[in-house]
């Protein structure tokens, strides 16, 4: 009997260097004072030279492996949701295949900036409900301290690296499942928030190679206020899916972007802030990693129990949007 799809393991992996706001006020005109005050966030982790994209989602895929029960070689489906892929091509999922051995998936990269990893869970859960894979590894994974201008305060102080994973598979009888999800897209406003260089639009050649092109580039105030009402929306619209009302959310988490963000958020979904996951003082906002790993170390750290619902919710670059409902 179909009971729907399982979250049965999650994993997550930083990097071991990290880099704090005074280690940042030696590099540009900038204070732990305005970065606390402004984002909330007060360190972030930093690839090791060498280390890619692909090898921090590796290892938080092996974590999630290895606490779902299932081998790599049992692994049919890999999503690796990122903006910051090892190569332009292959996928970055290609290369997680290889590094893990997990020879008999199918593996593939979606691009939804920090939605990425929800959306591949929107995609899994289809793949698996219509049959066509018995189960799936999806990843957050991100290296954006290679696409950070470490010269532009207004943008290099926010973000960082690491990577998130889970494996999905068909629920079995007493377990929890994916309630519901929603996922959305506003083409409109792809100048709000983008890496404008590095693609077919504006290749970096030796005229523009010292111009910083392939490297984030974000209105900031316009991406808040869209932001906070794009993510309102999407959580009210999965709870709603799910047949549920705020008061039986155990936990929400949100993208992890800024605090004042997450506190406006939590304030339109009337849910109060001790159950509102909050981790970006350690890792600052992760684009496609963020809800992933807060995810694995919510479920590590014992914040959410079997019959518990949660709703995690996310926003980025697109825009995107997109929430799930799970009971856990
Ligand atoms: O993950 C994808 C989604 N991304 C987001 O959700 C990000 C959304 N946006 C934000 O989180 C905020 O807009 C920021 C944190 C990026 C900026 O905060 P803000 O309160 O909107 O500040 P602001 O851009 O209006 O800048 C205020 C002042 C400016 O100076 P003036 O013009 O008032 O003199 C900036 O130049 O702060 C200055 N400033 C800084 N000062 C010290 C900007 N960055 C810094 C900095 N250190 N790092």
């Amino acid at each position: 009997m179909n009971h729907g799809v399982t979250i049965a393991g999650t994993g997550s992996y930083v990097p071991e260097k990290i880099l704090t706001n005074e280690d940042l006020s030696k590099l540009v005109e900038t204070s732990d004072e305005w970065i606390v005050t402004r984002t909330g966030i007060k360190e972030r982790h930093i690839a090791a030279e060498g280390e890619s994209t692909s090898h921090l989602g590796t290892k938080a895929a092996q974590k999630a492996l290895e606490q779902s029960g299932l081998e790599a070689s049992d692994i049919e489906l890999i999503i690796v949701a990122t903006i910051t892929p090892d190569t332009l091509t292959p996928a970055t999922a290609c290369y997680v295949q290889q590094q893990l051995g997990a020879e008999r998936a199918v593996a593939f990269d979606i691009s939804a900036a920090c939605s990425g990893f929800l959306y591949a869970m929107k995609i899994a859960k289809r793949m698996i409900e219509s049959g066509a894979f018995a189960n799936a590894l999806i990843i957050g994974a991100e290296k954006l301290s290679a696409f950070v201008n470490w010269k532009d305060r207004t943008t290099c102080v926010l973000f960082g690296d690491g990577a998130g994973a889970a494996v999905l598979r068909a629920s079995r009888e007493g377990e929890g499942r994916i309630l519901a999800t929603d996922i959305g897209t506003d083409g409109q406003q792809t100048h709000l928030l983008n890496i404008p260089g590095g693609g077919s639009a504006c290749p970096i050649t030796l005229d523009n190679a010292g111009e910083g092109l392939a490297t984030l580039a974000m209105l900031g105030k316009e991406v808040f206020k869209h932001a906070v009402t794009r993510m309102k929306n999407s959580a009210n619209t999965v709870i709603e899916r799910a047949g549920l009302s705020p008061e039986d959310i155990t936990l929400v988490i949100p993208h992890q972007a800024n605090l004042r963000i997450i506190d406006a958020i939590a304030s339109r979904l009337a849910v109060p802030n001790e159950r509102v996951f909050v981790n970006l003082h350690k890792y600052g906002n992760t684009s496609a990693a963020a809800i992933a790993i807060a995810l694995d170390e919510a479920n590590r750290e014992g914040k959410i129990k079997r019959g518990e619902n949660i709703v995690m919710v996310a926003f980025g670059a697109g825009l995107t949007w997109a929430a799930a409902a799970i009971e856990w």
